[in-house]
């Protein structure tokens, strides 16, 4: 297989490689040319002699111009990654038209997310992508090496999980259906047919906000467990939290460099999480000089207040029912709070995940389906749940964009997923 940049470091000085290679910049002195380029993996500059088979392609070339290059690997202290090319023979693949979209200067956002298929080879761009793929691939692996079988929840449904305002309608045939909100209702049949589960996919919510954390297509990764308490799920939540900041720092540590995140950040984050009750986090507010009423949700600018306050992601627990979904168990110590949960982050990052034990008593679970205004018809597969050998399961959801949003400590989450959808946007 044909090596890659990233391949390079383990390579000997003087060895032979040929790779495919896209035009960065070009430094034409006369008799030699300095090329950087890149692949997706790293970046490298090519040197071309004017001795060099194929030196006379070097003067046509333009930014994202696909070369195949035949070189010698030198390496070399001065320059980024320790290793230079020196080009044995330069054959051009595809030169690219001249007016490439996106040239080294300041865009608009909007110009970028119209020229996003091209957008995503930039450097951050590309850094944040991977991060992506280390966060998404680690925390599968993490969730395996606790016990959990991967399972997928249906993205066309015939029930609402997250309320009724967020909702994406479609014609299903005869049938109303929407696209999934959240994979939980689903992963709870999973979780007592197979124990511990998770299930990872695209998820939707027709949210109105324009804000720099909401898209209307976001993925979720959301673990479900049999015989979990609360105390146990906030376990579960700051341990997959911990490696996957570990494993980012790990293996995207030139990534982080390019995206210029401060590591300290990420390097003092240790489990426990600090713990805050809801009736705890409303005496902070209060005397942070925010007026919150008990029963009602937190808004954002108190999300922020608190969690400059902690200074580390920190969970609030026992959100009130009035503000929470109809599934999430009462708590046995005030009913008018659930077992429920939300991991926030500090930097702006927000609410992270959300999760909560689930109602097991299928009477009270048929009353709220009821007080929410849903259709039991369309939930009586759910409600079975409880009528045969249900027991309490607890899980919950992380956003897979915020998580990558708070660890490269990119300013909007539309940058942290390849074809961003939000209310003003479904292309590229
Ligand atoms: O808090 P949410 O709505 O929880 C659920 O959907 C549960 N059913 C999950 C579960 O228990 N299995 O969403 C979970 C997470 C949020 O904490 C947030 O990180 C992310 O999903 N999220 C969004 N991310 C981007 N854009 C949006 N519009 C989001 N809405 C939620
Ligand atoms: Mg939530």
């Amino acid at each position: 297989m044909m090596p890659t940049i990233k391949n390079l470091k383990v390579m000997k000085d003087g060895e032979n490689v040929s790779l495919i290679l896209w035009v960065q910049t070009i430094r034409n002195m006369g008799k030699i040319s300095f090329i950087s380029t890149r692949d997706g993996t790293g970046e490298v500059q090519v040197v071309v002699k004017k001795s060099t088979k194929g030196f006379e392609f070097v003067d046509d070339l333009s930014i994202e111009s696909a070369i195949m290059v035949k070189a010698l690997i030198k390496k070399d202290e001065r320059s980024k990654n320790g290793i230079e090319l020196q080009a044995q023979e330069l054959t051009v693949l595809n030169k690219s038209s001249n007016e490439y979209p996106i040239q080294p200067k300041e865009h608009s956002a909007a110009f970028l997310l119209e020229n996003r298929h091209l957008w995503i080879r930039t450097p951050k761009q590309a850094a944040v992508l991977r991060i992506r793929s280390t966060i998404e691939v680690e925390a599968q692996n993490w969730l395996d090496s606790q016990g959990y079988y991967r399972v997928d929840s249906p993205i066309l449904t015939p029930n609402a999980c997250e309320g009724t305002t967020t909702l994406f309608n479609l014609e299903y045939f005869e049938q109303e259906a929407y696209l999934s909100q959240s994979g939980q209702l689903y992963n709870e049949a999973h979780a007592l047919a197979l124990g511990k589960v998770y299930c990872f996919g695209p998820t939707f919510r027709a949210e109105k906000s324009k804000t720099r954390k909401h898209l209307t297509e976001f993925w979720m990764l959301e673990p479900e467990a049999v015989g979990l308490d609360l105390n146990g799920l906030l376990e579960i939540q700051e341990n997959l939290f911990v490696s996957l900041v570990k494993k980012v720092l790990e293996k995207n540590s030139d990534d982080l460099d390019t995206l210029e995140r401060d590591v300290s950040k990420l390097k003092k984050i240790k489990a426990p999480f600090p713990r805050i009750h809801y009736v705890e986090a409303l005496k902070i507010l209060e005397k942070l000089n925010f007026k919150v009423k008990f029963g009602s949700d937190f808004g954002s600018e108190h999300e922020e207040a608190l969690a400059e306050h902690v200074n580390h992601p920190f969970f609030i627990t026992n959100f009130p029912s009035a503000c929470k979904a109809f599934y999430m168990a009462i708590d046995p110590e005030d009913e008018r709070l659930t077992l429920s949960v939300d991991l926030l982050a500090p930097e702006g990052g927000g609410e992270i995940t959300g999760g909560a034990v689930r109602i097991a008593d299928p009477v009270l679970l048929l009353e709220k389906i009821k007080e929410e205004g849903l259709d039991p018809k369309v939930f009586s597969w759910y409600h079975d749940l409880r009528k045969y050998g249900g027991v309490q399961t607890a899980g919950f959801g992380m956003g897979l964009e915020r998580m990558v949003r708070w660890v490269t400590g990119i300013h909007h989450v539309r940058a942290t997923i390849p074809f961003p959808r939000t209310i003003d946007r479904i292309s590229p």
